[in-house]
C-alpha cells in the first residue's frame, strides 16, 4: 500500500467504506462492558476486539481502517498473531487514538469545560505507533454546549492542539484524523439543532484556521465531525431531514475541498437514526467531499449485546457487527432505505 498521507486518507474514506472506531479507553470500554455485566479484563477486551476484527465479511467489504487504543495495537490474538495482522489481512488499516482525554479546562468554566491532552512527547509516541503499524491517528476535541458556553478560550485551546497534533502526524507519516466534537449527549444536552450549527460553524472555523496556522496540509488529513443535530435533552427534536441538511450547509460553509474525506462520528445517536442521516446526506446530491463512517457506539452497542461475552455468541456478535457496517456502507453510498 501506499505510504503517502493523500493516498492513505482517500483510502479510508474509499466508495462504501468507512472506519471503526476501537479505541474506547479502558474507562470505557468497562461502561460498554458493564450493560452486559461482563469484567473488563485484559483477556476480555482482547477477546471482544478479536471477534470484531476476525468478523472477515463486515471488515473486508465495509471496513477502511480501525481505530486502536493502545494496549489493543500491542495486543495479540487467543493463537497469537497479533491483532494489527488480523485488521490488515482483512484489508483494514490499522490507527491510534493518541489523545489521552479531555481534561477540566483551568478557569472559570472549569466545571464544565475540557482541553484534550497528549502533546507532550507525542513525536517519539508516533514514531513508535508508525512502527507497530498505525498509518492514520486519531485525536478529539469536546465542545459543550451550555448556558454561555462553549468560551472562545475553549473552542481556540481545542482547535490549537488538534492542529498541533495534526502537524506532529504527517510529519510522521501518519494521517491525522481531526476529531472536534461538539456533543449532542451527557448533562448539558438541551439546546437545539441551531445552537448545535452555530457551536459547529464555530469550531470548524477556528479549526481550518489552526489547520492553516499549523501547515497541516489538508489532503493527508480526514474531518471527523459531530452531525449538526439537536441536543440529546433538548424538547424540540430536528427531523432526520433537517439533521441532512443543516449538516451539509455547514460542511460547506466551512469545510475546504481540499479535504478528501469526511468521516462522522455518532455520538450518542441511536444505530439507526446514525445510519439514516449518513444516507440522506448522500443521497441529496453531489458535494465536495466522500461523507462517510468512524462510529463507535453506532457500529458496535448490537454487536456487545449479541455477543455478550459468550464465546458461544462469537458468530451472533459477528453477524450483529457485520450488518450495521452493511447498512452503514449502504449509507455511505446514499442507498440505504429503512
Ligand atoms: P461514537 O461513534 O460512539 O461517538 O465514537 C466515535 C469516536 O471515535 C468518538 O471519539
Amino acid at each position: 500500500m501506499s505510504e503517502r498521507l493523500e493516498d492513505i486518507a482517500r483510502a479510508l474514506v474509499a466508495p462504501g467504506k468507512g472506519i471503526l472506531a476501537a479505541d474506547e479507553s479502558t474507562s470505557t470500554i468497562k461502561k460498554r462492558f458493564d450493560t452486559i455485566k461482563l469484567a473488563s479484563t485484559e483477556d476480555s477486551r482482547r477477546d471482544y476486539r478479536e471477534m470484531l476484527f476476525r468478523a472477515t465479511e463486515g471488515m473486508k467489504n465495509y471496513v477502511s481502517g480501525v481505530i486502536l487504543y493502545d494496549e489493543t495495537i500491542r495486543q495479540k490474538a487467543k493463537d497469537g498473531t497479533p491483532l494489527v495482522d488480523i485488521m490488515k489481512a482483512a484489508g483494514s488499516i490499522p490507527g491510534i487514538k493518541v489523545d489521552v482525554g479531555a481534561k477540566p479546562l483551568a478557569g472559570p468554566t472549569s466545571k464544565i469545560e475540557t482541553v484534550t491532552e497528549g502533546l507532550d512527547g507525542l513525536r517519539e509516541r508516533f514514531a513508535e505507533y508508525h512502527k507497530l503499524g498505525a498509518r492514520f491517528a486519531k485525536w478529539r476535541g469536546v465542545i459543550t454546549i451550555a448556558d454561555g458556553l462553549p468560551s472562545w478560550n475553549c473552542v481556540k485551546a481545542n482547535a490549537h492542539a488538534l492542529a498541533r497534533y495534526a502537524a506532529l502526524a504527517q510529519e510522521a507519516g501518519i494521517v491525522p484524523i481531526v476529531e472536534p466534537e461538539v456533543l449532542m449527549d451527557g448533562p448539558h444536552s438541551g439546546h437545539d439543532i441551531d445552537e448545535c450549527y452555530r457551536v459547529t460553524e464555530w469550531t470548524l472555523r477556528t479549526v481550518f484556521r489552526e489547520l492553516y496556522d499549523a501547515r497541516v496540509q489538508l489532503e493527508g488529513i480526514v474531518l471527523k465531525p459531530n452531525m449538526v443535530i439537536a441536543g440529546q435533552k433538548s424538547a424540540k427534536q430536528a427531523s432526520p431531514a433537517e439533521v441532512a441538511e443543516k449538516t451539509i450547509k455547514c460542511l460547506k460553509e466551512t469545510v475546504p475541498s481540499a479535504v478528501p474525506g469526511i468521516a462522522f462520528l455518532s455520538g450518542g445517536q441511536s444505530d439507526e437514526a446514525a445510519t439514516q442521516h449518513l444516507s440522506l446526506m448522500n443521497a441529496s446530491g453531489p458535494l465536495p467531499w466522500p461523507l462517510t463512517f468512524s462510529y463507535g457506539r453506532a457500529l458496535q452497542a448490537a454487536a456487545i449485546q449479541a455477543w455478550g461475552g459468550k464465546p458461544e455468541n462469537v458468530a451472533a456478535g459477528q453477524r450483529a457487527f457485520t450488518h450495521r457496517a452493511k447498512m452503514n456502507s449502504l449509507a455511505a453510498l446514499g442507498k440505504w432505505n429503512a
